[in-house]
């Protein structure tokens, strides 16, 4: 199923040398911004941000202001008609018609996708639940690309939630793409890398390796990801209280760490940094943040300039099977053609990306 826009839902539907170029242009901009000033004069950008959100909301506006475009949207869908029962189909056309480019964040897996299965502009994924995160992915390769000068050759620890984090799946899909990278997965058991993202760092030609460990990792690492343990994502506050506090980055852990490493973070932190952390030269998860306005400068203008048409469902389509995960986007918007890609029991839903048992209707 085509769409007559550029989307981007999730980075690997790109080739590398168009995430290069992005970055390239961002650099640009830095060095050159009264250049971009009037660039999108014009156009508007619009926001649906049906999940809380500081830096990614932000920095897309500000991205699109400093651009010279305006902007329109919701941070709560409770002040729009979604809380009287409108769908994302809806929300979608209505929102898009008065946008040229659109950003959506949802708590569903594979809202993005649906969004621009209906939309009549680009569509960008700010995060679709526990899935994709590609705009935080853009951040963390400038931070990388700016700060290590580099990459490809990379030992890279992530830890915490890496289960739900969806900044992190991200992160291993794209980095994995580049040459001889290493991922150290750091976390419990309850909250492992998903095996579906394994498999694709695996396919990329990546390797990893896992530990519940961070003191022992540490000391190997060029660049470490400390991540939130995702409280909204866990079925009950038990299970969540279970996990908190099990990884806390301290001065003491620095320590450890070789005097080149960087330690990045999407942000927000709770209390798995310590806050004395941030006077570490080696900390740099502030001006990552700020990296992010100047990436998604970069991204909004792409997305403007292009005409490609994106090709959003390639699987076989099927009406008798539903996705079993409950967090997909199938499940609470029942009217979305169902896409599975594969064969048998091998089927992968093309909105949540999961491997799933699947079950009749
Ligand atoms: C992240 C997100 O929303 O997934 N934040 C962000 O976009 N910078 C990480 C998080 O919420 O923990």
């Amino acid at each position: 199923m085509f769409s007559d826009y550029p989307h981007l839902i999730d980075l690997n539907d790109y080739p590398v040398s168009w995430w290069n170029g992005l970055l390239k242009q961002a650099e640009e901009i830095i060095k050159n911004p009264a250049l971009y000033a009037n660039s999108c004069k014009g156009k508007i950008m619009g926001t649906l941000f049906y999940e809380p959100s500081t830096r990614t909301q932000m920095s897309f506006q500000t991205a699109m202001l400093r651009l010279g475009g305006t902007i329109i949207g919701f941070d709560n869908p409770q002040t729009s008609s979604v809380a009287k029962g409108e769908n994302l189909k809806d929300t979608t056309k209505i929102v898009s018609g008065y946008s040229d480019v659109l950003v959506i964040r949802h708590p569903v897996m594979g809202s993005a996708k649906a969004a621009a299965l209906t939309s009549d502009c680009p569509v960008i994924n700010a995060g679709d639940g526990g899935h994709l995160h590609p705009t935080q992915t853009l951040t963390d390769l400038m931070t990388l690309k700016m700060e290590k000068g580099k990459l490809s050759g990379l030992t890279i620890g992530l830890c915490g939630d890496l289960l739900n984090g969806r900044t992190v799946h991200s992160l291993c899909k794209a980095m994995s793409c580049y040459e001889n990278n290493h991922f150290i997965m750091i976390s419990t058991k309850a909250l492992k890398m998903p095996s579906y993202i394994k498999d694709k760092i695996r396919a990329n030609g990546g390797t990893y390796e896992e530990t519940e460990s961070l003191e022992k990792a540490i000391p190997k690492l060029d660049m470490l990801y400390m991540t939130r343990i995702q409280r909204e994502r866990f079925a009950n506050e038990e299970e969540y209280l279970a996990q908190k506090d099990t990884y806390i980055l301290t001065t003491k852990k620095m320590n450890l760490a070789r005097p080149d490493m960087i330690v990045m973070h999407p942000l927000p932190r709770v209390d798995e940094i310590e806050v004395a952390v941030d006077d570490d030269t080696r900390a740099l998860y502030f001006k990552q943040a700020k990296y992010g306005m100047y990436i998604r400068m970069s991204l909004i203008l792409t997305m403007l300039q292009s005409n490609v048409k994106t090709q959003l469902l390639a699987g076989d389509l099927h009406t008798g099977i539903a996705c079993k995960n409950k967090n997909c986007i199938t499940c609470q918007e029942t009217y979305l053609p169902k896409s599975f890609i594969g064969k048998g029991s091998t089927l992968t839903c093309e909105y949540c990306d999961e491997r799933l048992l699947l079950q009749h209707e």
